[in-house]
């Protein structure tokens, strides 16, 4: 019998933007029943990317977290990858800022992976099958790290399944977190222009409703594939996670999932728990932490997995997970894992619980505010020094100098308030122009 490597993910953080807009302040705004965005989309707040904060701060805070909380040494990665549909630049890719922001060895690979919000699964299964292939002589280990802002144009129908976010996570041999299942792939893709950003925008442009038939079409394929390639069936997985644009997405997705398999047990449905039983055992769970961030794209499958590791502490112990990655444009994959059979592993060190103890909550004014001040950001000759950093964090993204992106690592809190300091910023980019 061939045996195989036990490869999986060892280690998993989030980093959480402080910042966030409840979508009741929102549905103020937009004269939108608030009903729709809690029931009708399945979010309760959103969270804001602060102007000092972008797609490389979050990911090297996640990733520092990450070492800090596991207790792992740097010099122990041999593979940086990270996945992000947010790029700052055409060409240096944000895994190379994060690789000097956390001074990995330079005996390490580092790149991108982009398509959309696979962007982060993408990363996984290469570092998974890197660590196959080389991790296993060397006894490096792969970091994971998916990172993204979520941004649509103000008052459109999209506006409020935005977010920002990171999970970083470490993939090596014997895992703690979650043991990949070594089935062969199942996966789905089509070219289709369902979600999309050309480089002169930063919001993105989506059809909807196409959107949302694309991913149920890539679910149901790659189902049916990893049905056959694994021989797991619906009985099979303890939960089902899903890439979450927003809670409600998981919902259709599951029952989707769960009229297929109504119709292959038949009439009598024999032992099927209801779609409301089923979807509260299987994936409410994993969607706590989704609702009160919203979309962070290529992070947000693995964010569904934090929120189910937080809140299921032993409870998951050893149980199998089904997950189904989504990214628009479009590429679709079915995989699964079992989780640590010890909750000690990551109780305590992902960081979702804690994130969401501390947050600050902006009105529409600030969160207007952030966005246009993040926008100045990444303008050349934007660089904002001494001007308010609203997020203290050891990352700071200070503007843009000479066509290079400006980083710091902040030791203390410089945090007057951003939202009110428009005046001050233009004043203090006038003095700096001097
Ligand atoms: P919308 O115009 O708000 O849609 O756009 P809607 O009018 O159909 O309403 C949404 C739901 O609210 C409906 O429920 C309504 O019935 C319900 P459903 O029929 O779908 O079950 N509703 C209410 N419920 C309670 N009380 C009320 C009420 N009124 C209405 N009073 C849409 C929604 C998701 C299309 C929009 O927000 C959007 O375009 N979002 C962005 C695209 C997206 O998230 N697509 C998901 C699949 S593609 C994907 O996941 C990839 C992505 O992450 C990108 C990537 O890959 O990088 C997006």
């Amino acid at each position: 019998m061939q045996t195989h490597p036990r490869i999986g993910i060892k280690a998993i953080s989030v980093y959480i933007p402080r910042h966030f807009l409840s979508l009741d302040t929102l549905a103020v705004v937009t004269g939108v029943d608030p009903a729709k965005y809690h029931l009708g989309l399945g979010i309760r707040r959103m969270a804001v990317a602060a102007p000092n904060e972008d797609p490389v701060t979050m990911a090297a805070a996640a990733a520092h977290d990450l070492f800090a909380r596991y207790d792992i040494d740097a010099a122990t990665v041999g593979l940086l990858v990270v996945g992000s549909e947010s790029g700052v630049d055409a060409a240096k890719p944000i895994a190379s800022f994060v690789h000097g922001m956390l001074g990995l060895s330079p005996d390490c690979r580092t790149f991108d992976t982009t398509h959309a919000c696979y962007g982060g699964t993408a990363a996984l299964r290469l570092a998974s099958d890197w660590h196959a292939v080389r991790g296993t002589r060397t006894g490096k280990v792969a970091l994971v790290i998916a990172t993204d802002v979520a941004r649509y144009p103000v008052g459109s129908a999209a506006e409020p399944t935005q977010g920002a976010g990171a999970v970083a996570m470490v993939v090596g041999g014997d895992p703690e977190v979650m043991e990949l299942d070594p089935f062969p792939e199942a996966v789905y893709t089509k070219d289709v222009m369902d979600f999309w950003r050309p480089h002169y925008r930063r919001e993105a442009i989506v059809d909807g409703q196409v959107s949302i038939d694309c991913y149920l079409r890539a679910l149901g394929h790659t189902w049916a594939a990893y049905e056959q390639s694994s021989g797991l069936c619906w009985d099979d997985y303890d939960y089902l996670l899903f890439h979450v644009p927003f809670p409600k997405m998981a919902y259709k997705a599951f029952h989707m999932l769960h009229q297929r398999e109504v119709l292959v047990r038949g009439a009598s449905g024999a032992g099927l728990a209801s779609l409301e039983d089923a979807f509260i055992a299987r994936t409410q769970p994993a969607l706590w932490v989704n609702a009160e961030v919203g979309n962070i794209y290529s992070g947000s499958l693995y964010l569904s997995l934090a929120s189910l590791l937080e809140a299921g502490g032993p409870g998951v112990q050893g149980s199998r997970a089904g997950l189904f990655s989504y990214g628009s444009g479009c590429c679709g994959e079915f995989f699964s894992g079992r989780l640590g059979p010890r909750s000690t592993a990551w109780e305590g060190k992902i960081g979702a619980r804690e994130a969401m103890e501390s947050r600050i909550e902006l009105d529409y004014e600030q969160y207007l505010e952030f966005r246009r001040a993040g926008a100045r950001m990444t303008l050349d000759g934007s660089f904002a020094a001494g001007v308010a950093r609203p997020v203290p964090g050891r990352f700071s993204f200070d503007g843009i100098r000479d066509h290079q992106r400006v980083y710091t690592t902040a030791q203390e809190d410089l945090g007057r308030d951003w939202a009110a300091s428009d005046a001050r910023a233009s004043s203090a980019k006038a003095q700096i122009g001097k």
